[in-house]
């Protein structure tokens, strides 16, 4: 079979799996403006992201590297503190965190989420504000419990009863009262992957709203007076698209208030709704406005609150992905390009699952272009793997790239911002990639490649 299956072909049918990719785009060198950082654009043919060329990129840093657009990563914490003023916006520091990511946050005001006394250290390293934090997990250890009261973050949501006895006891300890929220299991199906929705009963996360151990996390932390319990929190999944369920959520969460009120005569001031805003991925994703959502999450939980005569409660969100998906794009340099007779063609990149294991993990789908050079070649299905020795080392399922591609063009990957370095392993031994921010014509590392001598350092 020729290397280019074009939609209009006769054997159409037999090559594409699926709907994706439903046709191969009128033009394969077009950024949808939607999809890639808010700077990129094409100039002498290659793509540019902050003004600067990804040739020269690569030929100061190497592939694969991961390229932060600094302008898009701060003008979208701007975009969610504008739509949520009135409120506080937390950035989910999982999606990608390093010290510079965390100063940019620090700098534009946002709060910061962490999950883990790693995500702490790298935020305290930089001076970030301790009540600008809160602390998450479902199994924090005592020793990251005890970190974080010690620190003095701002907030700490409680995830079990066992945690509740060690926050009272640490409390005590350090003479501290920390502030607490309590993560609720709302019971909302979120129509995302079934890895990352997280309200639904069946799993590890909160206490369950619908058996009654979230009213019974309450009852236990109003009797320790060292703790001071101050909101509920939900997150109901990641990369959701449809906002039915945040507002499903959000009202449930504002029903327990009242049930609380009504039970202890204690007004809880503060409402955490968590993450989970979808990015475009691909053609044909919806971009979400977030200004929208904003107003429909607070009218719900003004109506609840107005309806049981309570104060309206401040609101917290914490975008991960939001903020950094579309900041992110991955470049790579093709290696080999083999036409699987009768089925497709694979382009091999020099990264892989080690960087990018979303679309291993969850079947993520990825937008990729010819990013070196612009070209006017007929459309090539094919599959963009990685160097791997497992055949699920898949980086993009399925793509149209130019039929002209050859190996030393370079590639890139967008919306590799969120969940791409953060999930990033060693498998094979291959070093984890730069992170590189671009700003203003100018790139600087904000996270280096990782050498050999990292590879082997710790090792007997
Ligand atoms: N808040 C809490 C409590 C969370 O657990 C999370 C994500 C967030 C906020 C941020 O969610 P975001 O706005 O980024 O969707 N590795 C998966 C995503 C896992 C998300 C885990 N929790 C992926 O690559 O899709």
């Amino acid at each position: 079979m020729s290397r280019f299956a074009h939609p209009a072909g006769d054997r159409h049918a037999e090559v594409l799996p699926e709907e994706r990719p439903p046709h191969a785009p009128a033009d394969l060198n077009t950024l949808d403006p939607t999809i890639w950082p808010r700077t990129s654009g094409r100039a002498d043919g290659s793509i540019t992201i902050g003004g600067v060329d990804v040739r020269d990129l690569v030929a100061e840093h190497g592939t694969p590297l991961y390229v932060v657009d600094e302008e898009d990563f701060r003008s979208r914490c701007r975009d969610y503190a504008g739509a949520f003023s009135g409120g506080e916006v937390h950035y989910a520091g999982k999606a990608f965190l390093c010290r510079e990511v965390a100063r940019w946050i620090m700098q534009e005001g946002l709060g910061l989420d962490v999950c883990s006394a790693g995500e702490l250290a790298v935020a305290l390293s930089v001076g970030f504000p301790p009540e600008r934090i809160t602390m998450h997990g479902n199994n924090k250890s005592f020793a990251e419990l005890e970190r974080a009261v010690e620190a003095g973050v701002g907030h700490i949501v409680a995830d079990s009863f066992e945690e509740i006895a060690r926050l009272g006891f640490l409390a005590d300890k350090y003479g501290r009262r920390p502030q607490v929220m309590i993560r609720v299991t709302v019971g909302v199906e979120a129509h995302t992957h079934e890895f990352i929705a997280t309200a639904h009963d069946d799993q590890k996360f909160g206490f369950s709203l619908s058996s009654g151990a979230a009213a019974e996390a309450a009852r236990r932390i109003l009797a320790l007076p060292q703790l001071e319990l101050v909101g509920l929190h939900s997150h109901i999944g990641s990369q959701i698209t449809d906002t039915a369920g945040f507002e499903v959520a959000a009202g449930r969460l504002a029903k327990l208030l009242v049930q609380i009120k009504d039970e202890h005569d204690v007004v809880l001031p503060e409402l955490d709704l968590g993450g989970g805003y979808g990015i475009p991925y691909v053609d044909g994703d919806v971009a979400l406005d977030v200004k929208e959502i904003a107003d429909s999450l607070r009218e719900i939980v003004s109506k609840v609150a107005g309806n049981a005569g309570l104060p309206v409660p401040k609101l917290t969100v914490e975008p991960g992905r939001g903020i950094a998906g579309l900041a992110g794009v991955t470049l790579y340099e093709v290696g080999t390009i083999k036409d699987v007779e009768g089925l497709r063609t694979y382009v091999s990149v020099d990264g892989g699952m080690s960087d990018n294991l979303r679309t291993a993990l969850y079947g993520a789908e990825y937008t990729a272009r010819l990013a070196s050079r612009e070209s006017a070649a007929e459309p090539m299905l094919s599959r963009m793997v990685g160097k791997h020795c497992e055949s699920g080392d898949i980086v993009v399922r399925d793509l149209w790239l130019p039929g002209d591609l050859a190996p030393g063009d370079l590639v890139a990957v967008a919306g590799t911002g969120a969940y791409c370095r953060s999930l990033a392993n060693n498998y094979n031994y291959l070093p984890k990639p730069a992170v590189v921010a671009v700003k203003d014509g100018a790139s600087r590392v904000i996270v280096r490649r990782e050498t050999e001598d990292d590879l082997l350092r710790g090792q007997l």
